[in-house]
């Protein structure tokens, strides 16, 4: 059976017992910071666990994607090693969201696995969790399970829990033996030798684990279960080795192809870098990108420790993104994002390979060297942080190489020598707003933050509930119009007011549904009745703008750059939207000119927005553009601008595009290798910002004396100008500098009691060479001086001194003679003459006699 049909069976046999097909949430869970990845399947609905939302149905069916690399449920270390743990696979899985709990989810499993995929009822085994005898007597009563394969295991491996805290309980697994022999299963094998998988593990969620370590009852009953589909495929495939089903085998075989390897002789590394295309393009495509802190070096990590089995494989280019395509040959019936985002997947994972690839090789090399250096078993932390720091090698992938050799890292050490680093990315992985510890005060009951904004900016409501923390006040209420942070537009602000009660609200944050209005200002202890609610109506009217604006940006940015553009994030605020693109150049100015002038186009056409509710698929079929990474129900809102563009998106708009007024970018830079962020500006904000620019434009034109067609000439020549003075004054100071009148007048010849000096400079100008003869003079008190310069053109000065002067020597004669010399003139003043000749030998020869000519003339006095 090929693993889609396996899929599809699953799929199929749960919706024939009315489960509704919920599609994959992203692996790159948005809005529960207490995860970096989507770790199982249940994760999408922890609110409806939690009670704080309800479901659209009690029953559903899935395939998610699930990362396991970091926190409670990691298995890196495995990976690759051995056959069947994944940092990326499918968890096929059914819910009950209060409905049917352990009979049903007991039942049905062993239905699917005997009847439907035909497993051996000879190999499996079923394990609950020991104070769970519910189960442990359901199983041979719904199932014709042999009961002596129903085991009762600990808390460690049968009572499952998705993190530190949140919806857990306890659960039942199902085990396959693998071995070859199947007389040689026995009960003390299962969760202890790698012979036995397990398949499928059904949880009965019941309890909440609150921070403190507590267990609370949940309000309702609910069945999560999740089976590993890479291994179910394996089995059903025969192949005992989840690399070698059809879900792996094109990746391994492109590999091959690509390297020249041979999978049969080097397993590890291809299994490795199969299994980390998977991670990487996956979290890619939902908007993951490497990065030094919290996800973003969760990425980077994987794909360094691929590149070093890339090594392996003798691979010094990049080759790993070329295995995209393959992956989206084999996952893109199911995941078309993989298919959708190809191109910026590759280009992501290509530039992050070619800049990993030097120091790589570098990093390889002081390894050796290391290795050679290790006293004892023990690699210690220093070394690993400097191959962390130089050679930007994570710890994982040293201590996997220590591994190899027989060692292992002092990772205490490691993480003395780390801790500022990890400070910053445990901090980029921290929940800033996530108020659960906080002691809320309970004002009135029932259902929360129904958002009334998209029609009204004031309501009459009743709070919720209630916390104060410092100076800060949180409520939560039955009814809200202010939007809460989420899809990049940020919080409302306003007030609240009533009994007792004078807010102002800050910000507005989502925790799961809830909305929670951070404020300042007074509540009194016994807060009650009815509070008015305003939202800032100025800034909202703002936010609009720049959303809408946000859309049609968007939209025009795939119009000129191309279909490859998506939305990598976005801010939008009051004051200006921020907008992140896959795009791998620069923007040049025409580009920016062009989307600039398709934005103002539409906002002048002036069309009527529309916005309605339909089903994902419905809106997706539309040809709706959904974003990376965004959560979406099975009922979506779909923002359409006329035929121009059409998203998902929840948030506020403007009635009609030309309620934007104008539309103006006002920078465009690089935000990561393959994507770029631009920063723009709408109505009031962008005439603002454009009157600025013009005001700076004719302060300039003012001075410059010019019209505006003139200015980029005027100030070209200026700058050709100021090119040459500064180039010139450069000269000037290297030839003043290494002329020193003192030295020369000491160093200079007599004829009699006066001085002589004839000497050669670098002035670049018969100026600079007047200038020097200037300064000569100055310090010459009783003499004559001759300086030559071979620049623009051959030439002389000649100064006298006052003294000789009254004496009768007169420096334009000197000048006419030396002059001659040159074949050329000269003349001038009595104290300062020049002299210019035809060519160098000129000015030498004339040089050489100077002295001579200046001494004939003082001795004939
Ligand atoms: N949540 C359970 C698991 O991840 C079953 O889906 O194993």
């Amino acid at each position: 059976m090929k693993s889609q049909d396996i899929r599809n069976a699953f799929i199929d046999f749960f919706k024939e017992k009315d489960h509704r097909f919920v599609r994959s949430s992203p692996v790159v869970p948005i809005d529960d910071q207490t995860l970096l990845f989507t770790n199982a399947g249940m994760n999408q609905f922890k609110p409806i666990f939690l009670g704080q939302k309800d479901a659209d149905h009690p029953r559903a069916v899935n395939s998610q994607k699930c990362i396991r690399v970091s926190g409670k449920h990691n298995d890196l270390e495995e990976v690759g090693v051995d056959t069947f743990h994944h940092t990326f696979f499918e968890m096929l899985g059914n819910w009950s969201f209060g409905d049917y709990y352990k009979a049903e989810a007991i039942q049905w499993a062993w239905e699917l696995f005997t009847e439907v995929w035909g497993l051996d009822k000879n190999r499996l085994w079923a394990t609950v969790y020991h104070e769970d005898d519910e189960a442990f007597d359901l199983w041979p009563k719904v199932t014709d399970i042999d009961s002596s394969r129903v085991l009762k295991c600990g808390k460690k491996d049968n009572f499952w829990e998705m993190g530190e805290t949140g919806p857990c309980g306890p659960c039942s697994e199902i085990h396959y033996f693998i071995g070859d022999d199947p007389g040689k299963q026995n009960a003390e094998g299962v969760n202890v030798s790698d012979a036995y998988w397990e398949l499928w593990n059904l949880v009965f969620i019941q309890n909440n684990r609150l921070p403190d370590g507590h267990l609370e009852q949940l309000p309702a009953k609910h069945v999560d279960t999740g089976a590993g589909f890479e291994r179910i495929v394996s089995i059903m495939q025969n192949t005992y080795n989840n690399y070698t089903t059809d879900l792996f085998m094109p990746i391994i075989k492109k590999t091959e192809e690509l390297t020249g390897g041979s999978y049969g002789d080097n397993l590890i590394p291809f299994q490795v870098i199969a299994d980390h295309i998977r991670m990487l393009s996956f979290s890619i495509a939902d908007g993951g990108l490497p990065g030094n802190e919290g996800r973003g070096y969760v990425l980077r990590r994987i794909l360094r420790r691929a590149a070093r089995f890339g090594r392996m494989l003798d691979q010094h280019q990049p080759f790993i993104y070329s295995l995209v395509e393959s992956l989206g040959d084999v996952m893109g019936d199911i995941f078309p994002e993989v298919v959708e985002k190809r191109s910026h997947i590759e280009k992501v994972i290509k530039a992050e390979e070619t800049s990993f690839n030097d120091t790589l090789d570098r990093g390889l090399i002081h390894f050796d060297k290391l290795l050679k250096t290790v006293s004892g078993k023990i690699i210690s932390g220093k070394a690993a942080f400097r191959l962390y720091d130089t050679y930007g090698f994570p710890l994982d992938l040293t201590q996997l190489m220590a591994r190899e050799n027989g060692l292992r890292v002092d990772e205490e050490g490691f993480n003395a020598e780390m801790t500022e680093q990890k400070k910053r990315a445990k901090a980029a992985g921290k929940f800033t707003t996530e108020s659960k510890d906080l002691l809320w005060k309970i004002v009135s009951e029932g259902d929360d933050s129904e958002f009334m904004g998209y029609e009204t900016l004031s309501t009459k409501s009743e709070i919720r509930r209630y916390a104060v923390q410092d100076s800060q006040i949180m409520v939560i209420l039955d009814q809200t119009p202010f939007y809460a942070e989420s899809g990049g537009q940020i919080g409302d602000t306003g007030m609240i007011k009533g009994d007792g009660i004078d807010l102002t609200v800050n910000d507005v944050k989502k925790n799961n549904d809830s909305f929670i209005h951070f404020c300042t200002g007074s509540i009194k202890e016994k807060a009650g009745g009815k509070v008015e609610c305003q939202v800032d109506g100025e800034q909202r009217e703002n936010i609009r703008k720049n959303h809408t604006a946000t859309h049609l940006m968007h939209q025009a940015l795939k119009l000129v750059l191309g279909d490859h553009v998506h939305q990598a994030g976005s801010l939008v605020h009051s004051d200006y939207l921020r907008f992140d693109l896959t795009h791998f150049e620069k923007l040049n100015p025409g580009q920016i000119r062009e989307i600039e002038t398709i934005i103002n186009r539409e906002v002048l056409v002036n069309n009527d927005l529309n916005v309605s509710v339909k089903s994902f698929d419905d809106a997706k079929k539309e040809g709706a553009v959904a974003m990376f990474g965004e959560k979406y129900g099975n009922h979506v809102r779909v923002v359409t601008v006329a035929d121009f563009s059409k998203e998902l998106c929840g948030g506020t708009h403007v009635d009609r595009t030309g309620d934007i007024g104008f539309f103006k970018i006002m920078e465009e830079s690089s935000l990561a290798a393959g994507v770029r962020r631009i920063v723009a500006v709408t109505g009031p904000k962008a005439v603002e910002y454009v009157q600025t620019q013009a005001a700076a434009l004719e302060a300039v034109q003012s001075q410059l004396n010019c019209g505006t067609d003139m200015v980029v000439e005027r100030v070209d020549q200026l700058l050709t100008q100021k090119k040459e003075l500064e180039k010139e004054l450069k000269q000037r100071r290297k030839t003043g500098a290494a002329f020193n009148v003192k030295a020369l007048v000491d160093s200079g010849e007599k004829v009699g009691d006066y001085s002589v000096v004839v000497q050669m400079t670098d002035a670049g100008s018969l100026d600079e060479l007047k200038d020097l003869g200037d300064t000569l003079l100055g310090g010459l008190k009783s003499g004559v001086g001759v300086l030559g310069a071979d620049g623009d053109k051959p030439m002389a000065v000649v100064v006298v001194s006052q003294n000789l002067v009254k004496a009768g020597i007169k420096a334009g004669a000197l000048a006419k003679g030396i002059g001659a010399e040159m074949g050329g003139g000269g003349g001038g003043k009595p104290h300062l003459a020049t002299a210019g000749g035809k060519d160098s030998e000129g000015l030498k020869s004339a040089m050489d006699k100077s002295f001579e000519i200046v001494e004939k003339a003082i001795t004939g006095l």
